[in-house]
C-alpha cells in the first residue's frame, strides 16, 4: 500500500474510523485533512470502544504518527479534551502527533452562531453538529479566521480575537443571543494553547520529508461524499471538501503523490441530519436501532437508515474516483430476509440512472429496487472471503459491479479482527 485516500463514499458513518485503524499498521503516518469535532469516528479494541474527532485514528497504533492538516477546523478546547481523554486510557499522545499552524480556530462564536443560525431556519434546518463548523469555514473563506499559528503568538491572538469578538458579539446580539465574555474566551484559548504548542509544526514540510523517505500515508476522510460542500445535496451538506481532491488540499500534498483511493461503504446506507435521503426506510431503521447500531458517534442521535443506494454510490466513485471498495456492516443485514438495493430512481415520471445535482429534485426521486435474497445467518465470525454465506459474497459483488470498482476489505463487526482482506 502506497498514499491512499480514504473517503466515505455515502453520507458520512461509513465505518471509516474502524478501516483506517485495521490498515495503519501496514503506514506510517495518518493524515486528517478536513472537517473538524463534528466527526465522530469508532474504533473498537477487544472490549474497549474509541471514539475519535479530531485525532486521527491511527493513534492507538505504536510507532505510527497522526498529523492534523492543514484543512481541518479545530476547537482547541475540544481537542485538549480529546488528548486528555485518550492519555487518561492509556494511550499515547505526544511526538505521534503533529498538527498544522494553518488549521483555522473554531471559536465559541462559531459555535453560537451555527445554534442560533439552526434555530431561525427553524424546519429548513440543516441538522447540524453544533460544532461551529460551517460558521468557521465561513470566515476562513471571508478572510476573517484565526489560525492555530495566530494562537501560538500571544499578543497576535489577543488582536485578531478582540476585532472578531466586537463583530461577532453585534451579530449575536441582534439574533437575540447572549454576547460572549472577550476575556475568558482568551484566557481559556490560551491555556489550551500551552497544551498544543509541543503539537504545532509545519506538517507541509514533514509531510514533504516523509515522502522522501519513502513512508507510507493514510489520509483519512472526515464525513462522507454526500456532505461534501461542493458535491453533496447541498445545502444539508457540511463546509468542506469530503471528497478526494480534499486530502490534497487540506495537507499540501499535491495529486501526483497520491497512489490510490478507498472508499468506504456501509452495506446499507445511513444518514444524520436533514436533507434528501431517496432510499430511507424506517423499517430498517427500527431493525438497526433495535440491535443498538446506528447512533450517532458525535450526537448521539439516532441515524436515518436505508437500503444501498448504488446510483448515488456510482456518482462518488465518478467524483473520488475509487480504486477500491471496503464495505462495512455487512452482518448489519444478516438477518434480513429480502435486501433493496436502489440501481435506478424515477423522477417526475421518467427513469433516471444519475444522481441530480439539485436537491430538491433529489428530494423528488423515488428509487427502484432490485431484491436480493439474504443469507439469514451471522457473518460475525466470518474471517475469510470463503467463510461468507453464498448469498453474502453475491451481493457484495453485486454492489462493486454496480458502483464499478475493485472490492478489497470487507467488515462483519466493528472489531478490528472482523475484517476479511480479499
Ligand atoms: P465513521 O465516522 O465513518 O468512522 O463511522 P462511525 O464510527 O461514526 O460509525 C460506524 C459505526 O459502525 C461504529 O459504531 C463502528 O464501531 C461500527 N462498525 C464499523 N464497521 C462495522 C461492521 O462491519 N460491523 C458492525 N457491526 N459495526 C461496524
Ligand atoms: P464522520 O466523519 C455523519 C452532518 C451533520 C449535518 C451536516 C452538517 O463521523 O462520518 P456540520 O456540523 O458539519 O455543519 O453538519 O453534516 N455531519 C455528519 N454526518 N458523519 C459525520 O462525520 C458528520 N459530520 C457532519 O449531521 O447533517
Ligand atoms: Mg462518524
Amino acid at each position: 500500500m502506497a498514499n491512499t485516500i480514504l473517503v466515505g463514499a455515502q453520507w458520512g458513518d461509513e465505518g471509516k474510523g474502524k478501516i483506517i485503524d485495521y490498515l495503519t499498521d501496514d503506514a506510517d503516518i495518518v493524515v486528517r485533512s478536513q472537517g473538524g469535532n463534528n466527526a465522530g469516528h469508532t474504533i473498537v479494541l477487544g472490549g474497549d470502544k474509541y471514539v475519535l474527532h479530531l485525532i486521527p485514528s491511527g493513534i492507538l497504533r505504536r510507532g505510527k504518527v497522526c498529523v492534523i492538516g492543514n484543512g481541518v477546523v479545530l476547537d482547541p478546547i475540544a481537542l485538549v479534551g480529546e488528548i486528555d481523554g485518550l492519555r487518561a486510557r492509556g494511550v499515547k499522545v505526544a511526538k505521534n502527533l503533529l498538527i498544522s499552524g494553518g488549521a483555522h480556530l473554531v471559536m465559541p462564536y462559531h459555535r453560537a452562531l451555527d445554534e442560533q443560525r439552526e434555530a431561525l431556519k427553524g424546519k429548513n434546518k440543516i441538522g447540524t453538529t453544533k460544532r461551529g463548523i460551517g460558521p468557521a469555514y465561513g470566515d476562513k473563506a471571508a478572510r476573517t479566521g484565526i489560525r492555530l499559528a495566530d494562537l501560538m503568538n500571544t499578543e497576535l491572538f489577543q488582536a485578531k480575537l478582540k476585532a472578531r469578538m466586537k463583530e461577532n458579539n453585534a451579530v449575536l446580539k441582534s439574533l437575540g443571543a447572549k454576547p460572549i465574555d472577550a476575556r475568558k474566551v482568551g484566557q481559556a484559548y490560551l491555556a489550551a494553547a500551552e497544551v498544543l504548542r509541543p503539537f504545532v509544526t509545519n506538517t507541509v514540510v514533514y509531510l514533504h520529508d516523509a515522502i522522501a523517505k519513502g513512508k507510507k500515508m493514510l489520509f483519512e476522510g472526515a464525513q462522507g461524499t454526500f456532505l461534501d460542500i461542493d458535491h453533496g445535496t447541498y445545502p444539508f451538506v457540511t463546509s468542506s471538501n469530503t471528497t478526494a481532491g480534499g486530502a490534497c488540499t487540506g495537507s499540501g500534498v499535491p495529486p501526483h503523490r497520491m497512489d490510490n483511493v478507498l472508499g468506504v461503504i456501509k452495506a446499507y446506507t445511513t444518514r444524520v441530519g436533514e436533507g434528501p435521503f431517496p432510499t430511507e426506510d424506517a423499517g430498517l431503521g427500527d431493525r438497526l436501532h433495535e440491535m443498538g447500531r446506528e447512533f450517532g458517534a458525535t450526537t448521539g442521535r439516532a441515524r436515518r437508515c436505508g437500503w444501498f443506494d448504488a446510483v448515488a454510490v456510482r456518482y462518488a466513485n465518478m467524483v473520488n474516483g475509487i480504486d477500491q471498495l471496503a464495505i462495512t456492516n455487512l452482518d448489519g443485514l444478516d438477518g434480513v430476509e429480502k435486501i433493496k438495493v436502489c440501481t435506478a430512481y424515477k423522477l417526475d415520471g421518467k427513469k433516471i440512472t444519475v444522481l441530480p445535482t439539485q436537491c430538491d429534485e433529489v428530494e423528488r426521486c423515488t428509487p427502484i429496487y432490485t431484491e436480493f435474497p439474504g443469507w439469514m445467518t451471522s457473518t460475525e465470525n466470518a474471517r475469510k472471503y470463503k467463510d461468507l454465506p453464498p448469498n453474502a459474497r453475491r451481493y457484495v459483488e453485486t454492489l462493486a459491479s454496480l458502483i464499478g470498482t475493485k472490492l478489497s476489505i470487507v467488515s462483519v463487526g466493528p472489531g478490528r479482527d472482523q475484517t476479511i482482506r480479499l
